[in-house]
């Protein structure tokens, strides 16, 4: 046993589901390979900077790979560079990188296991800065993330989507409806897209591919004309409408992205409503895409991301992310990982197969 290890972790960001699994692969491989202590942070770096967290033990992270959420509970308004604190007008934004580096030395770690998307691993790799050894996961529904083909927690969103829009289909054909659905993804269009591919939705439309009212128009028309008198439009929350361009619902100064997207279903309902006469409806899947059980692909993903995780920091050998690439789980440094996003292609095979078959962007 290579010494004894005081490893942190936390979960950053907005929940996801393998979470869990990531907890528990990451504490249970620690414990039993390198004899570590593990120190579960609470609600993601809000923790680090209040200093809650508690040690874990085999137990605490038994019998939880099945579940969604996170048993360390996360934020996504924790930056320690843009810390919400009350004031006496109300919360002040406070530079809290001192306190949460103070806290990781009070609790002698060696490492902190960072899981989380885009802004964790911006904050992760600023902590290396000021000292901190990190070892990251990347997770997020969206799989917008450049440094790794896939993150956990995606896959279980794109299942949670086609099963929706499978049963979407019974109301929209039996009412001869157009049945839009918006699901999330923030500036990646993955989810509608691969969703739309499986649940063979008629109009895809993402913040990746420019679309025109007219176009929408045409398919749906389209279509009645061939006697299928309904449509399926999945529309990513990010997509940019013409002349209204990105729907944001409210932004939030707190949060690491101000930005909450949301409500551009109602609005491309509204228009393909005036645009062709037909009955439209709106379902937004929102939160339900992140919700419950990961699905065994997520599950397994995520373990082997908390193994290798668990590995990097035992072995002391700290600033990567583990990542797939192919079919092979590895470490690429964290700093190759921030501030990269992965984005649509125009090109992407994914985007060709979808048109092969009849769907459309709305951009012909
Ligand atoms: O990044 C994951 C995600 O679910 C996005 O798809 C979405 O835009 C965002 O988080 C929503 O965040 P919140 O739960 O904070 O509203």
């Amino acid at each position: 046993m290579a010494g004894m290890k005081r490893i942190g972790i936390l979960t950053g960001g907005g929940d996801c589901p393998g979470l869990n699994a990531v907890v528990r692969a990451v504490s249970k491989t620690a414990m039993a390979e390198y004899g570590a202590t593990i120190i579960g942070i609470e609600d993601g770096f809000e923790g680090l900077v209040a200093g809650s967290g508690r040690e874990l033990c085999n137990a605490d992270v038994s019998g939880i790979i099945n579940l969604g959420g996170t048993i360390l509970g996360t934020s996504n308004k924790g930056d320690p560079w843009h810390f919400p604190v009350a004031g006496a007008d109300g919360p002040e934004i406070h530079d809290c990188s001192v306190q949460a580096m103070e806290h990781y030395r009070r609790w002698q770690l060696d490492c902190l296991v960072t899981v989380g998307g885009d802004g964790t691993m911006n904050i992760s790799h600023r902590l290396a800065g000021l000292g901190a050894n990190v070892v990251g996961v990347p997770k997020t529904i969206d799989n917008d993330l450049a440094a790794t083909d896939l993150t956990f927690g995606h896959d279980t969103a794109v299942f949670v989507a086609t099963e929706a829009i499978d049963r979407l289909h019974t109301t929209a054909s039996a009412h001869h409806r157009v049945m839009v659905i918006e699901v999330m993804g923030r500036y990646a269009g993955w989810i509608a897209l691969t969703a739309g591919l499986a649940g063979g939705a008629d109009i895809i439309l993402i913040p990746e591919i420019p679309f025109s009212w007219e176009a929408v128009y045409r398919k749906v028309i389209e279509r009645s004309r061939h006697g299928k008198r309904f449509s399926i439009v999945c529309v990513a929350e990010g997509a940019k409408c013409p002349d209204v361009g990105e729907v944001v619902k409210s932004y939030d100064a707190k949060r690491t992205d101000a930005k909450q997207l949301g409500g551009v279903g109602d609005v491309v309902a509204r228009r393909v409503a005036e645009g062709t006469g037909l009955e439209t409806r709106v379902t937004v899947l929102g939160h339900l895409l992140r919700g419950g059980s990961p699905t065994p692909f997520d599950r397994v993903l995520a373990t082997r991301f908390g193994v290798l995780a668990a590995h990097l920091a035992g072995r002391g050998q700290y600033g990567f992310m583990a990542a797939l690439h192919g079919s092979v789980v590895e470490p690429v440094p964290i700093a190759d990982a921030v501030s990269r996003l992965k984005i649509v292609t125009h090109d992407h095979e994914y985007v060709q197969v979808a048109r092969a078959v009849g769907t459309s962007f709305g951009d012909a």
